[in-house]
């Protein structure tokens, strides 16, 4: 056997250092150069882009910004425009006056609640709920029916062209298959012991029930005031709630809102075990079927 080994010279290793740098910078700088970024995997951890909102003061007069602009009334306003409250009975589609906004803050714009920003980037999506690929449309009409406690809305009405038009708009800088940083609200870990709802009431009556009200019937704005949504402070309970079939009914979907979302004031101020006890507290409050 050959014992004699091969080293190196140092031109060769010069080289050969070149070589390595060359690559390593390569790799920390794609990012950065926005080279490569097209062609990344959809829907893996990396295809995320950054926050940013459009502002629909910055569209040009016409006909397009009406209709996103009626769009964002919509989620602002649903129960005055197509919930209980409409003049017109024919549009009461939403059973409940809450307004999307109460859940998805500032029309979904607003990062700390469920935001919307980049949704329609991600949509048609598989719905492990319903097992199959569903559109925008009927997502948005899987809270329609109920988070808002209503019936779907036409897919070919001036009012859910409206509502995709400004989902689209708002999702405007996340190319499709994209997310954008802040999509939506962060996992916690599981609740550390078993949710307690007796214990979820006492911490209900400590930090929630001041806006919301000791039976959970949020508070109303002033009714001498036409062209106001009915709440103030939405309700959590009772038959102008959501609905059990609502996502804010599961375990899940409630607790990392109340952890991360309530108290609206004080933020992030809860340990995990309150936040779970009072979801347990509050989804076991009587609340419209779905
Ligand atoms: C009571 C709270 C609540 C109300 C009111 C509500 N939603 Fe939702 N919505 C949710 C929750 C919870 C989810 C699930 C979010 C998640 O899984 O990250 C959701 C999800 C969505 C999604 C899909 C978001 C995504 O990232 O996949 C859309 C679109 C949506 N809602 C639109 C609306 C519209 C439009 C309205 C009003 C007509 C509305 N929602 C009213 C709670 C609500
Ligand atoms: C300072 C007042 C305030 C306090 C305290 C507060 N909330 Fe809220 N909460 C709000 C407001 C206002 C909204 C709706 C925000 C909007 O429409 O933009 C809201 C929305 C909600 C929603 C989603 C809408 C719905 O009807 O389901 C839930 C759930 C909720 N709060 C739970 C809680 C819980 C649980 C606590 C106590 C840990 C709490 N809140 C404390 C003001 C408050």
């Amino acid at each position: 056997m050959d014992s004699s080994r091969k080293i190196l010279t140092p031109v060769q290793l010069t080289v050969l250092i070149i070589f390595f740098v060359a690559v390593i910078t390569f790799l920390l700088l794609k990012d950065q150069l926005g080279m490569f970024t097209p062609h990344q995997d959809m829907n893996t951890a990396d295809s995320t882009v950054s926050w940013k909102v459009p502002d629909i003061n910055e569209l040009p007069e016409g006909e397009d910004k009406e209709l996103i602009k009626y769009g964002r009334d919509l989620l602002n306003n649903t129960c005055l425009l197509i919930g209980p409250m409409s003049s017109d009975s024919s549009m009461r589609y939403a059973g409940n006056n809450l307004v999307c906004s109460n859940c998805h803050f500032d029309a979904g714009t607003n990062m700390f609640s469920y935001n919307l920003v980049g949704v329609t980037s991600r949509f048609p999506q598989y719905s492990e709920r319903d097992k199959k690929m569903e559109s925008i449309q009927e997502r948005l009409n899987d809270c329609m029916e109920r988070s808002m406690n209503g019936k779907p809305l036409p897919v070919d009405s001036r009012e859910m062209k409206a509502m995709v038009a400004y989902l689209e708009f708002i999702s405007k800088y996340v190319p499709k298959g994209y997310k954008v940083d802040h999509q939506g609200i962060p996992n916690i870990p599981p609740p550390p012991t078993d949710p307690d709802p007796v214990k979820g009431g006492e911490y209900y009556d400590k930090y929630c029930s001041t806006c919301h009200g000791g039976s959970g019937e949020g508070a109303q704005n002033d009714p001498y005031i036409p062209g106001q949504v009915k709440y103030r402070v939405p309700p959590l309970w009772g038959s102008d709630s959501y609905n059990d079939g609502a996502g804010m009914s599961t375990r899940e979907k409630a607790a990392k809102f109340i952890y991360h979302v309530m108290p609206f004031d004080d933020k992030n101020s809860l340990t995990l075990e309150k936040a779970y006890d009072i979801e347990a507290f509050i989804n076991s409050q009587p609340r419209p079927k779905f």
